[in-house]
């Protein structure tokens, strides 16, 4: 029997895996579901974001007990077909650049867009402050969030 049986992206996945093996292992090395990020391992950059029962949490931080029974959303599972708006948004700007912080920059915004739909610049700003980026993409990051939630507003759907 395994020792978790967790809901990902809509899916029960098994994982026989200790009580303290953060997420992010979980998702990345038992699952194969390597779209989220190690960054720090310390909860400092974000990389590593995903949704748990919708709300954004650092997967390095948390241990796979946590989650039991919890829905979790990786990127993978943001949209059926990966055209969420965000990501739609995110290819038209242009935004990667390396790309390695990407994934939790959008899980951080598609969150923040939930509670928030029609963010100012600022609000976006302070929404993704404590996701990194070593590569600088934050001005290309805030349009892309503000054109998806254009898009939202208008009626595009994840
Ligand atoms: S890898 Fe989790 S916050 Fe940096
Ligand atoms: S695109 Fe390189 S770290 Fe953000």
């Amino acid at each position: 029997m395994p020792a978790y049986t967790l809901k990902i992206n809509g899916q029960s996945r098994p994982a026989n895996v200790s009580a303290d093996t953060p997420l992010l292992w979980v998702l990345r090395d038992t699952l194969g579901l390597t779209g989220t990020k190690y960054g720090c391992g310390l909860g400092l950059c974000g990389a590593c974001t995903v949704h748990l029962n919708g709300v954004p949490i650092r997967s390095c931080q948390t241990p796979v007990a946590a989650v039991d029974g919890a829905e979790v959303t990786t990127i993978e599972g943001l949209s059926p077909d990966g055209r969420h708006p965000l990501q739609q948004a995110w290819c038209e700007h242009d935004v990667p650049q390396c790309g390695y912080c990407q994934a939790g920059q959008i899980m951080t915004a598609a969150a923040f867009l939930k509670s928030n739909p029609a963010p100012t610049a600022e609000e976006i700003d302070g929404a993704l402050a404590n996701n990194l980026c070593r590569c600088g993409t934050y001005l290309r990051i805030r349009a892309a969030v503000q054109e998806a939630a254009v898009a939202l507003q208008k009626g595009a759907r994840p």
